[in-house]
């Protein structure tokens, strides 16, 4: 698929696009062979209220890692009442069973190791299998919510998944492009959002940020700065 599509051309057209513009055009490519992957964060929240708009049938998926936050569960059902059914991926029980067996519950915080494992059981392998009968994906990603991210495209070939179209529609978005959609679109978003977390991953992995602190401070926070992406975008 993806070397049939000219990715440089594209991104030359769909830079000055609106994120609808490039959902619209991501559909026509691709649906229903694509889906959104959706954490729940307010970037998702946005891209499922446009997605939905196009065309209500438009594919969503989810990594429910059994570790979410209870505002991320209350969201998950509140959010597909108002737009649809989300497709759920769990992780393997064989994997899950062995790991924590071996590990105990709150690996995560023993070493940079073990979290790496965690995130790959919970969150890596099932994205594997949500993408496998996909040619396309559409995440929430933006240049500026990390110095791991500013190189994001619109429009990327995903070497990390078999080299499938991986499509961010809100590359170039601002965090108050974001929330000025969701005030004036009265979308859905997660509770937390306004006790101090701008970042909403897993809840032993996730803390508040202060003001001014980096969005991303929160996520895996007893960490050095450069780990923080857990393999479903970065390796
Ligand atoms: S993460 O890699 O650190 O977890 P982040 O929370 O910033 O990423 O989310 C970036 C994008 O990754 C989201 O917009 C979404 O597309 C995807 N994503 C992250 N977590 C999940 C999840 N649990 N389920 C589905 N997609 C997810
Ligand atoms: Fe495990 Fe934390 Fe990664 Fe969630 S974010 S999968 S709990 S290590």
């Amino acid at each position: 698929m993806s070397r049939t599509l000219d990715v440089e051309g594209l991104n030359r057209r769909l830079e000055e696009k609106s994120p609808q513009q490039v959902l619209e055009w991501a559909l026509s490519e691709f649906h229903p062979k694509i889906s959104l992957a959706s954490s729940f964060g307010a970037e998702d929240m946005v891209l499922t209220d446009m997605l939905r708009k196009i065309n209500p049938d438009a594919r969503i998926f989810a990594l429910e890692t059994g570790r979410l936050h209870q505002e991320t569960y209350d969201l998950m059902d509140k959010a597909q009442e108002k737009y649809g059914d989300f497709e759920i991926f769990y992780p393997d029980t064989v994997r899950l069973e062995e790991m924590t067996r071996s590990h105990g519950l709150n690996l995560f915080y023993k070493s940079m190791a073990l979290r790496k494992l965690c995130c790959e059981v919970r969150k890596v392998e099932p994205l594997k299998r949500a993408l496998s009968d996909l040619d396309a994906w559409i995440t929430g990603l933006r240049r500026d919510q990390a110095s791991t991210r500013v190189a994001v495209q619109k429009v990327e070939v995903d070497a990390l998944h078999n080299g499938i179209i991986k499509i961010n529609p809100l590359a170039d978005q601002t965090s108050e492009d974001i929330w000025k959609y969701i005030r004036n679109n009265n979308v859905l978003y997660n509770a937390l959002h306004d006790n101090g977390y701008p970042s909403i991953g897993c809840e032993p992995c996730t803390r508040a940020v202060k003001p001014g602190e980096d969005p991303r401070a929160g996520r895996w926070w007893w960490e050095p700065r450069e780990a923080s992406e857990c393999g479903l975008h970065k390796k």
